[in-house]
């Protein structure tokens, strides 16, 4: 790796001591709102981040849906200098500071968009969905969930060499929802992605609630 996660937020400033104070009540500036969620999630990005960003060696093409301000998408194009990043959120504070990190770090391979993921039509040899898929209802959350799902699994660029899509799943989740492996395996096939790898990752939050889950990386 050419670039840890520790290192990363060292140059963003990320871990430096954030006060709840400083960013909760009056105006937080963006920035530091951007901070304090990357600090808060350190504990998942540093489960689930490095086993996307080893799937994405050699892969020429890669698009990060709801990257927000891109702490992830960061750490994946730095440590992929081959690959040609797309990172697209449709909240333009979060690729503000997005565009101004990449600056800051001079990241070349690295593309920020200020869009509705839903209007992309391209193609990308990976497909990455990472914590961006929000449901107005939770009645039928696990359906919205595969619908998601076959959606952006249609962008994967199967003709491609180690193309892959891929999207956690939670168990916390999964039984709040009742969704299964097998759903899921359903969902891909339905888009031509038929093998699916499920790799796991356990992480304790910052408020000690233990979550465990599996990467899905479905492939053609
Ligand atoms: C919880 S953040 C996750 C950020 C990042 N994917 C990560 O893993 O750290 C979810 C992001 O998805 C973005 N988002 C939600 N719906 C979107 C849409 N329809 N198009 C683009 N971005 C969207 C939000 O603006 C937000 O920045």
């Amino acid at each position: 790796m050419t670039i840890t996660i520790d290192e990363l937020c060292d140059r963003l400033g990320i871990t430096q001591a954030i006060l709840e104070e400083e960013f909760r009540g009056r105006q937080a500036s963006y920035d530091l709102q951007a901070k304090w969620y990357d600090r808060r999630s350190l504990p998942s990005t540093k489960a689930v981040a490095p086993i996307v960003c080893e799937q994405l060696q050699s892969v020429e093409t890669a698009v990060e849906l709801g990257a927000g301000t891109g702490l992830r998408v960061l750490y994946y194009a730095l440590n992929n200098p081959t690959t040609q990043f797309l990172a697209i959120d449709n909240d333009r504070n979060a690729t503000d500071i997005l565009k101004e990190r990449v600056r800051k770090l001079r990241v070349p391979n690295l593309r920020v968009q200020t869009k509705d993921m839903y209007d992309l039509k391209d193609k990308y040899a990976a497909v990455i969905a990472l914590d961006c898929f929000f449901y107005p209802s939770e009645d039928d959350a696990i359906t919205q969930w595969g619908a998601s799902c076959m959606h952006f699994g249609r962008l994967v660029d199967t003709s491609q060499d180690k193309a892959f899509f891929c999207v956690p799943f939670y168990d916390q989740l999964g039984s709040r929802y009742e969704m299964t492996e097998p759903y899921a395996v359903s969902v891909f096939q339905e888009v031509g992605l038929r093998q699916l790898d499920a790799m796991p990752f356990e992480f304790v939050q910052r408020d000690d609630t233990r979550w465990s889950g599996r990467m899905l990386l479905a492939r053609p």
